[in-house]
């Protein structure tokens, strides 16, 4: 009782001592794995969760692909992997570039991938449009993502058990799925980033039980997470009040990227197809009756993602 009470608290549950009271419920072992032989792709790689995430990979025994925006400092934080460096490569990867999303997956043609992590993200403070016309933060979170797991299809159907994982946000629970918001591209005179921010984030978590429905029956687990409050740039430089304020009370990067791997990695996260998790349970994706979805609204999403992104009638299906 003590527990679901603190959990509904979410202060005491998003920082670093709800971690280390839901660690007590991890199952011992669970993550003690090895993925030699196994490719992944973590996005946004060269920073906080990302890069934590790559190293558990790593350290676990899978070959790694950085998908940076940043090639420089994709290669600065390859060199700082010490000895797990061997197994990471670093490719160019701008999710807010439909461009750059093609040639990243056209680079993979012909390849295997088991794990395809979509981590990059980013809290923006002021109004910008990609050269798609998107609104960034629905492109980053959302188009982009969404057209490199359908680029990858094939590579992931090479695999036996196949994760894509997205790394979504406790900040779209304040938030209903509101498309037209979502691709309304319009200058906004105040731009509220954080609200766009839940918008992508929870447009994300609803994509994933669709790619999920698809997808049912085949190799390919799709799921979606997150991560609690974790003390990365990101967040550091995004909400540096926030930061200052919650600063003793977060998570490291490591515990942050934990339910991420788990899901990448360990026999259960099959389990999670369609599912939004945190501190490797599943989770409530509405904590509010207002914030669930107009009827409709879902296939709303679909279609207009489908049609910029140019996916066919028949993508991620078994
Ligand atoms: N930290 C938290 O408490 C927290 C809480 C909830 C959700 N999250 C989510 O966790 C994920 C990681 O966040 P973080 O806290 O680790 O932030 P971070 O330190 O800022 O890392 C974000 C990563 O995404 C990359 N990125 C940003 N925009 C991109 C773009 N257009 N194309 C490609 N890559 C891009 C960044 O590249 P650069 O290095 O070049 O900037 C960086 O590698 C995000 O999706 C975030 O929304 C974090």
């Amino acid at each position: 009782m003590l527990d679901a009470l603190l959990d509904r608290s979410i202060l005491l549950s998003f920082d670093r001592t709800g971690f280390r009271r839901h660690a007590r419920r991890f199952v011992p072992g669970e993550l003690d794995v090895r993925g030699e032989g196994s490719t992944a792709i973590v996005t946004g790689a060269s920073s906080g969760l990302g890069l934590a995430i790559a190293e558990g990979l790593l350290a676990r025994g899978l070959d790694v692909i950085l998908a940076v925006r940043d090639l420089a400092k994709g290669v600065r934080v390859r060199q700082g992997l010490g000895a797990l460096s061997a197994r990471a490569r670093v490719m160019r990867l701008e999710l807010g570039d439909l461009g750059s999303v093609r040639s990243f997956a056209h680079a993979l043609e012909g390849t295997r991938v088991d794990v395809l992590v979509h981590n990059a993200g980013a809290l923006l403070d002021r109004h910008e449009l990609t050269g798609d016309g998107l609104e960034t933060t629905t492109a980053v979170h959302l188009v982009g993502p969404t057209l490199l797991s359908h680029l990858l299809w094939p590579a992931l159907s090479r695999s036996p058990d196949a994760r894509l994982v997205h790394v979504s946000s406790g900040g779209m629970y304040g938030v209903a799925l509101d498309v037209d918001a979502l691709f309304d591209a319009r200058a906004e005179p105040a731009f509220d980033g954080v609200r766009r921010y839940a918008l992508a984030k929870r447009a994300q978590v609803v994509m994933t039980e669709e790619i999920a429905r698809r997808c049912a029956g085949s190799v390919v687990t799709a799921s979606a997470m997150h991560p609690g409050w974790a003390d990365t740039p990101g967040v550091r430089t995004s909400l540096p009040r926030f930061y200052a304020l919650t600063r003793p009370f977060l998570r490291t990067p490591a515990e942050g990227a934990d339910t991420a791997l788990f899901l990448a990695l360990a026999a259960r996260g099959r389990e999670a197809n369609g599912r939004f998790y945190f501190d490797r349970a599943p989770a409530r994706t509405h904590l509010r009756a207002q914030t669930i979805e107009r009827e409709g609204e879902r296939a709303r999403l679909w279609d207009r993602v489908a049609k910029i992104a140019g996916l066919p009638e028949d993508a991620f299906r078994a």
